[in-house]
């Protein structure tokens, strides 16, 4: 057995683990991360794509806006489409904010990048990690890594595993308490040799279900629609996805660009909050502790958002001995992943079709999406929450 010792274990290198990784080496808090995936895996997987305003101020502010002022681009808003009519939602008119569309994996190639550039320690492929004694002073991480077993001593553990992860099951039987929700359909999500068939994101309610309308670079496309959850891959043949992407985008003046569909997959839909996000020594973040169904595009922003308070939280106690800070940790976290997650609710109720729906629920949908889009009460909701609260 190897022994190695830092003062912040982190388990998991996505965007959670490696900003915290990346916050606390800026403020000169020695800490390791280790991942069960490789580097190349982690750098490739697709997810989410709009970045908070805050999130991208905290991207600049700490040395990560390059690549994101380059290659992503700037939203001061976004669409609606109900009942064929377009709305737009202008953020910067109705907050003074906008959002950036960069994507979750170039987020974790500029992370990966600068870490490795500052010497940071990111172990990758390491299998069967293990968190101890996180209730007692001295907690510590076992791994494997080709065939070698490691002890790394930390003082603090951050369990940024995501929702599979190992941290949170690590917690002590009955502590926590879980807030639960599946919704009855998921996300086909593609990317495809489009150019963007508009310069700004389409959310569509149709009745046939939602549609999304996103993209990466001036000549990819991503795209999302409504469907089962559990739904087969094979019931989508590509023309069936173009098809069907016309049809719930479709409005006046309105042409889809179409091109080679060069990823598919299905994400079901979900609201999780588990509480407290922290026992001892051992702290949960992003994905480990929460999840949201993406309607919102909240879930990257989230984690980003608890370990922007964590690492506060961190500094606070190492740099400062300031120990009451990390007790605060669970309460402020959890006030504002549960208006995320409120929003994320809302956002997912109001633009789905829901099978179990009656004709009166079908008019609360349509009067309440009347009344967000026209009013300007319900448009600044909108824009405030979509644009992200403050990352405290
Ligand atoms: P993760 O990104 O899940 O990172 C956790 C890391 O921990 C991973 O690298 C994992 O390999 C590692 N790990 C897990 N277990 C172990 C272990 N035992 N040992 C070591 N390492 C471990 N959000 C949106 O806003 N919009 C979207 O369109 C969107 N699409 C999504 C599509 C999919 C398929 C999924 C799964 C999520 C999507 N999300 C989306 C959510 C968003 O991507 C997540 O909220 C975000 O990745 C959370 O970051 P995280 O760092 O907390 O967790
Ligand atoms: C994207 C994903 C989302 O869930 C969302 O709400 C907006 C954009 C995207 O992948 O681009």
């Amino acid at each position: 057995m190897s022994t190695s010792k830092t003062r912040v274990g982190i388990i998991g290198a996505g965007p959670s683990g490696l900003m915290l990784s990346h916050l606390l080496h800026l403020s000169g808090v020695d800490n390791v991360v280790i991942e069960a995936r490789s580097r190349e895996y982690c750098e490739n997987r697709i997810r989410a794509g709009i970045l908070e305003y805050e999130v991208a101020e905290l991207m600049r502010a700490t040395g990560l806006g390059e690549r994101m002022d380059s290659v992503g681009s700037r939203h001061d808003g976004t669409n609606f489409l109900v009942n064929g009519e377009l709305h737009h939602i202008n953020f910067q008119n109705l907050v003074g904010k906008h959002v950036m569309l960069y994507s979750q994996h170039e987020v974790v190639r500029d992370l990966i990048a600068a870490r490795l550039k500052a010497g940071g320690e990111l172990i990758f492929e390491a299998s069967d990690a293990a968190v101890h004694d996180y209730e007692t002073g001295d907690p510590y991480i076992t791994y494997t890594q080709n065939g070698i077993n490691h002890r790394l001593d930390c003082d603090i553990i951050a369990g940024c595993d995501g929702f599979h992860g190992i941290c949170r099951p690590a917690f002590p039987a009955g502590m926590i308490v879980e807030y639960d929700r599946l919704y009855p359909f998921g996300w086909l999500g593609i990317l495809a040799e489009a150019p963007p068939s508009l310069d700004e994101l389409i959310y569509a309610n149709h009745p046939n279900g939602f549609a999304l309308l996103s993209m990466r670079s001036p000549t990819i496309s991503r795209l999302y629609l409504q469907c089962a959850p559990d739904e087969p891959l094979e019931n989508w043949p590509d023309d069936r996805i173009w098809e069907e992407l016309a049809l719930r985008l479709g409005h006046d003046g309105f042409n889809l660009n179409t091109g080679k569909i060069f990823q598919k997959s299905v994400t079901a839909m979900r609201s999780y909050v588990a509480e407290p996000m922290q026992t001892g020594r051992l702290f949960l973040a992003g994905d480990a502790a929460h999840i949201v169904p993406p309607t919102g595009a909240k879930g990257l922003n989230s984690a980003i958002a608890d370990v922007a308070i964590l690492h506060r939280a961190l500094e606070a106690h190492f740099k400062h001995n300031d120990h009451e800070a990390l007790a605060s940790y669970t309460p402020i976290c959890l006030k504002r992943i549960w208006q995320i997650e409120r929003f994320s609710w809302w956002m997912t109720s109001m633009m789905h079709k829901f099978d179990n729906h009656g004709p009166f629920d079908a008019r609360m949908q349509t009067a309440e999406l009347n009344y967000i889009l026209t009013s300007s009460a319900g448009q600044m909701t909108l824009a405030e929450n979509y644009v992200g609260l403050p990352l405290h």
